[in-house]
Parts: C-alpha cells; structure tokens; sequence
C-alpha cells in the first residue's frame, strides 16, 4: 500500500482527555525525541497506563525510528493514551493503526482505529489484505492479553512487519496467570505465550539440531516443527523481559566461523555452510 500524506489536524477526538484539546495540539508540535518518552509519558493528555520499566525498554528498541516516519500497529487503543505517546515521542509523521474490539478513542489524523477481535484469525486477514506484507515497522500487542489471543495476533501479524522492524508484545506476565483472567496461563502452560515465544530460540537455533560443529555428525533428537520454522524464518533475535517479549525481524545472522590468525585453516567440516544442513 503507498504511503498516504499525513494532515496535521489536533487531537480533539481523544475521549477522556484530562486536558484541553488546544493544550494537547501545543504539546504535539515539540519533535520527537526532544524529550525524553518518560517525560513525554508524565506530559500525556490522555490516560496511559504502563509498568515503569516499560519506558527505557520502548527507548532502546523503538529509539531507532523516531523522527523516521514509522508505521505502527498497536494492538489495544483504550483511550488512546500510548497513540499520543507514540505520536508525541517518534515525531509528526508518524502513522499509527489502532486494533480495539470497543475503541473508546476516536480516529486523529495519525491514528486510524479498526474495530476488530485480536482472537479472529479472519480478522486479520482482512488487516493482512489492507496493509500488506511488510507494511509495518513496529507491531505492539497491549490488547486483552490473553495468551491464546497473544498467539494467534503474533501469528497472524508477523508478516506484516519489515525486515527492520519490531514485534513487541507487553503484558505477558498473564502466561503465568492459571485459572485467573485469560485462557493459557500457568507455569509452563504449553499454551501460554511465553511458551510458545521461547520455541522462536529452536528456530534461531535450529541448524545445530542437524549437524554438531567440530564433530560432523548429525545430534539425535528431534527437529524443529516445519511450521514454526516457515512463520519465523525471519527472526534474527528473541528477547525476554519481565512481562515483555521483544522480536528483531530480519534475515537470520550468518553462522560464519572467523579466526584471528588467517593463515590457520579450519577443516572445513567444522565451518559449514548453509546449504549442508540437508538432513531431515
Ligand atoms: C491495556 S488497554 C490498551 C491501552 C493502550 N495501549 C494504552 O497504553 O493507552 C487494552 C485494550 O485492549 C482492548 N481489547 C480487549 N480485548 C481485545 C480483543 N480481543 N481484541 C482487540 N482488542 C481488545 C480493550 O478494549 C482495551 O481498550
């Protein structure tokens, strides 16, 4: 989909705003990143609500696309406390698709709300079909939190997200949460998103599952599932915090083996390449 123009209107749609809308406009007009988002956070016109350590973690893994334009899927628009954030913090171009099953927070010119149940996989198939392969550089999941929910919104969005850019999905400490609130939770609950998250490390991993460096034989076990493999092929990076899991898509990292003397030459059995790894 090409890029549509962004007109700067101000936030007059924001329901329950604790401030004026003219007092909001004056506040958006600042730049993105001229001050810190913690200070953007307790500047908000709109209620947000977050965990505090949340705040240095969006500036070291969204830090990289302020003031570049990005496109945004956020998943759980509420009041539309976090879209003003975002909007506030990445600077005046940003475009900002809001996903709530009951938007209590209207449309702005940078943020366009779509009612819809992050649980519908034919929900996103029509998100899939407007915005395309490829279209976002940030997806955030802060909807029901629901693990089965978390799941299929990851599994169905992944791909609309560029090479380049960041899955983040908060609130996860609901994979914990058994028999309270949200389907899937409990420790160790195959079912839970965190659970489902740490399999993306096999994927990262997976060569090592078929051919062992240094040795040259094929590790007994079993291998990783085809499907996982095919939606995160794309997975350079899994990140755990508490209550966040962080996703860097890209090519995987190349597995080259260097030395610092160059005239020692491996065998070349202990450095192979990709296409080696045929065995299934
Ligand atoms: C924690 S709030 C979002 C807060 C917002 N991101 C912020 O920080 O200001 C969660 C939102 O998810 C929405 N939600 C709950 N279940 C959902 C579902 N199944 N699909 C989409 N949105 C859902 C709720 O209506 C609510 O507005």
């Amino acid at each position: 989909m090409a890029r549509q123009p962004v007109v700067y209107l101000h936030l007059t749609s924001l329901s329950e705003s604790r401030n004026s809308p003219d007092r909001m406009q004056a506040k958006i007009t600042k730049r993105g990143s001229e001050v810190s988002l913690r200070e953007t956070f307790f500047q908000l016109g709109t209620l947000c609500d977050k965990f505090e350590h949340y705040l240095p973690l969006y500036e070291k893994w969204f830090g990289k696309f302020v003031n570049r334009a990005p496109r945004i899927l956020e998943v759980g628009v509420q009041f539309g406390g976090s879209a003003e954030m975002w909007y506030k913090y990445f600077g005046a171009e940003t475009e900002i698709v809001g996903i709530d099953i009951a938007p209590r927070s209207a449309g702005t010119s940078f943020l366009k709300v779509i009612q819809g149940d992050q649980g519908s996989t034919a929900f996103w198939d029509d998100i899939a079909r407007t915005y395309g392969e490829g279209y976002f550089d940030i997806i955030i999941d802060d909807g029901s939190h629901d693990n089965v929910h978390q799941i299929v919104t990851l599994q169905k969005t992944y791909g609309l997200l560029r090479d380049g850019g960041v899955y983040w999905c908060e609130d996860v400490h609901t994979s914990y949460y058994k028999n309270v609130r949200v389907q899937g939770g409990g420790l160790r609950n195959p079912e839970s998103f965190i659970e489902f998250s740490k399999q993306i490390i096999d994927v990262i991993n997976e060569k090592h599952t078929k051919f062992a460096i240094g040795v040259g034989k094929t590790p007994a076990g079993p291998h990783v599932d085809p499907q996982l493999l095919s939606l995160f092929r794309k997975v350079q990076g899994v990140h755990f915090y508490d209550s966040i899991v962080v996703l860097e898509k890209g090519e995987p990292l190349k597995f080259n083996r260097i030395n610092s003397a160059p005239n020692m030459a491996y065998n070349r059995i202990d450095n192979p390449q990709a296409e080696e790894f045929t065995l299934d």
